[in-house]
């Protein structure tokens, strides 16, 4: 894959729920999505380029939600959002092994029973080994979110690029789901997201991203072999640089 020798895609939990873009409010972990994102994957570690996975909770527990509409505390919800991912990430490894994808899964929060520790040097001896290294429970603390544990992650790992999967096909000027008008954005700098105020990600993880230099590739989780596709410029995504 010409430029990109590894990268880090991030996934959030609701990319599991439905293959469907369309169903709204759907919960926990569809297989057909889990095999469809394992194949992607696959395809990507076929041309080399070494692969990082990062993976929210949201399909399982959303602590937004539970602060917002049961009062939970935020480090309680976040600990919860956390563990969450853990399970998602322990799926992901599993869809990757039948997929004939050598791979770890690493959690921020030690829980040696289930996964191994995250540990900076042994995550880059995995990918170094051609294996795809699975990353959990966010950064381990509550009150950062699983974009910011990615783009942390992105720089830890020396990413040439992170990708955000999204439920569309990148960053558009305002939401395309209510307004059929919304202009899609190609390129944008990381200072035109912020002064534009783009909900593309929280300030904290488009602060890490801009200061490590690490560009950001937004693109549709639908789209049959999306991941490849943007890594060759075969198909729209959004750039942020
Ligand atoms: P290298 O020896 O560097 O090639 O790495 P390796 O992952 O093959 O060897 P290691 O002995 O570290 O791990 C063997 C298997 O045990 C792998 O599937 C690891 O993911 C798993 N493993 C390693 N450490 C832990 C841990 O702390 N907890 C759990 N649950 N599994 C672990």
């Amino acid at each position: 894959m010409p430029g990109y020798k590894r990268v880090l895609l991030k996934l959030s939990g609701e990319a599991l729920a439905s293959p469907d873009p369309h169903q709204e409010g759907a919960y926990g972990i569809s297989h057909a999505m889990l095999q469809k994102l394992a194949t992607d994957v696959a395809a990507v570690r076929a041309t080399g380029v070494e692969v990082c996975l990062v993976i929210g909770g949201g399909n399982i527990y959303r602590g937004i939600h539970g602060m917002e509409k049961h009062g939970i505390d935020r480090c309680a919800a976040d600990s919860m959002g956390m563990l969450a991912t853990v399970i998602n990430g322990i799926a992901l490894q599993n869809a990757l092994t039948h997929a004939g994808v050598p791979s770890r899964l690493m959690s921020a929060i030690p829980m040696p029973s289930i996964c191994e520790p995250y540990i900076v040097h042994k995550a880059e001896r995995h990918l170094k080994k051609g294996r795809v290294v699975v990353f959990t429970a966010g950064t381990g603390s509550p009150f950062f979110t699983t974009d910011t544990a990615a783009t942390l992650r992105a720089a830890e790992m020396n990413c040439d690029l992170m990708l955000k999967a999204t439920m569309v096909k990148g960053v558009f000027c305002s939401d395309p789901k209510t307004n059929s008008a919304a202009v899609f954005l190609s390129k944008l700098t990381f200072d035109q997201v912020k002064e534009k105020q783009l909900r593309v990600m929280d300030a904290t993880a488009i602060a890490l991203a801009q200061e490590n230099k690490t560009p950001i590739a937004i693109f549709s989780i639908y789209e049959p072999d999306g991941f490849k596709k943007v890594l060759q410029g075969k198909t729209e995504f959004t750039l942020i640089s």
